[in-house]
């Protein structure tokens, strides 16, 4: 057998603990699978002392990096400390040593992609991240190799698990969103501070990952669309019950001519629909290749062991062979593009749920209309349920429009909320037939 493959842990946290834990409880099947035994030779950490869910020998467990660079066993090594400042750094310092990188960190990728892939090329060395999309679900093998004979045409994913959590626990017991959340940080869903999960920018990274594989577009994450679930109303997932839908934060991709348009926003999905039925933390990507249809890729999108086999495949490849060739084919984040551009979400063509709070009076309706028939926009249907006799009090009404381009829904929204009929902001989502 061929000698052991040195192996660096740089950060030992929730992902860091389950990839020792793994390498530790299997070592004959990761043996037999790799070809070779998989050596964990370094633990690199900020505090030594630090009590750990996992027993780290005394003898692997460093706070300083530098004894990763110097030992010409370490082959590879894992970045799990997160962040972007450091993580950079140690990446770029692990490549130019002639170490490969695993990572699991979406922000890393998303915001200095190009840089560290070139770094990675300059040094012959190849970079894994299959842990940094969706946990541990094989998203990013899919993409890459599975369906390498497609051109993925469209692409609708839920990618943060947080916030699946809260929209399900909402729509399924009727609490307000920031009971769902309360009980999700209760439960260990929902970090402390949630907002990169909630307002849509964890999933805008990860789409970004994706957008890359997918049609090579090198999209910041900044340049993504992006509507979070913070507003989402119960009053909004009633209705959307009542009509036949749910909720869902998506990252979505599509592909029209040679341009892609990339968004997350809350989407309204029919019940039917197999997106719709993601319950809980779970992720889900539904892709459409242009030769093989329509696939659904679905399991734990975080989480410490789904993400530890993550990244524990992405040693085996590395100690096979393959994940050489992959990122070698692929040149992921490198100046050959393939042609597609980004383009604002303004053209996509969908259909639209408007939630408005009108003053029941003669003419409020036949203005709402007016303003839509500006636009071109048709109603498909609408629902107000009867105010009580004398309320003087905006009702809600709620409209479904036929298929209309974006850029045209939003003009003819902006026109609804200046009508004097109307008591508050409209509340729209686009609607995924
Ligand atoms: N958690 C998940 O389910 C999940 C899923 C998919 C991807 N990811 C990604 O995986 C990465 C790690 O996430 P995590 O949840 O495991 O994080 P975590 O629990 O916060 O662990 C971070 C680890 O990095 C170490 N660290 C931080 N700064 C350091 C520094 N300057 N020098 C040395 N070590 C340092 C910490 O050391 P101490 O222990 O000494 O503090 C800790 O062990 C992130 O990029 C995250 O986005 C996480």
């Amino acid at each position: 057998m061929a000698d052991a493959l040195g192996i660096a842990l740089v950060g030992c946290g929730t992902v860091g603990s389950g990839v020792v834990k793994l390498l530790r409880e299997q070592p004959e099947r990761l043996t037999r699978r790799a070809g070779r035994v998989l050596e964990l030779r370094r633990v690199v950490v900020q505090d030594k002392l630090k009590l750990r869910s996992v027993e780290v020998p005394l003898h692997l467990l460093t706070d300083d990096f530098q004894t990763v660079l110097t030992d010409p066993q370490i082959e590879v090594v894992c970045e799990l400390m997160g962040g972007t400042t450091t993580a950079k750094a140690r990446v770029l310092a692990a490549l130019a040593a002639g170490k490969h990188v695993v990572t699991a960190n979406k922000a890393l990728l998303a915001d200095a992609g190009p840089e560290i892939f070139e770094a990675a090329r300059n040094a012959n060395r190849t970079i894994c991240f299959e842990a940094a999309v969706a946990g541990g679900v094989p998203i990013i093998r899919a993409l890459a190799e599975s369906l390498a004979a497609n051109q993925v045409t469209a692409i609708q994913a839920i990618l943060n698990g947080t916030s699946n959590f809260i929209l399900t626990a909402m729509a399924e017991r009727g609490i307000p969103y920031s009971d769902a959340l309360a009980e999700a940080q209760r439960l260990g869903f929902a970090e402390a501070d949630p907002t990169l999960d909630v307002d849509g920018s964890d999933a805008a990274h990860k789409l970004a990952i994706l957008a890359q594989i997918a049609f090579g577009v090198a999209a910041k994450p900044h340049e993504i669309e992006r509507v979070g679930i913070e507003h989402v109303e119960a009053i909004d997932i009633r209705f959307a019950t009542e009509l036949g839908y749910a909720i869902k934060l998506l990252a979505e991709a599509w592909v029209a001519g040679g341009h892609v348009a990339l968004h997350v926003a809350p989407v309204m999905v029919r019940k039917t629909d197999m997106l719709a039925q993601v319950r809980g933390s779970f992720n889900a990507i539904q892709l459409v290749g242009d030769v093989v249809g329509e696939t659904l890729f679905q399991g734990p999108g975080a989480g410490m062991m789904p993400t530890a086999s993550s990244v524990v495949a992405d040693l085996i490849d590395l100690a096979v062979g393959r994940a050489q060739k992959t990122f070698e084919v692929a040149k992921l984040w490198s100046k050959e593009t393939r042609g597609f551009s980004i383009e604002p979400s303004e053209k996509v063509r969908s259909r639209f749920y408007l939630r408005l709070m009108v003053i029941d009076q003669p003419g409020s309706l036949a203005d709402v209309c007016h303003a839509l028939a500006e636009q071109g926009i048709s109603i498909s249907s609408l629902v107000q349920h009867e105010a009580p006799e004398g309320n003087s009090l905006a009702v809600p009404l709620v409209i479904m429009t036929h298929y209309a381009e974006t850029g045209k829904f939003r003009a003819a929204v902006i026109a609804i909320d200046r009508l004097p009929a109307i008591r508050e902001p409209a509340v729209s989502y686009s609607v995924d037939d």
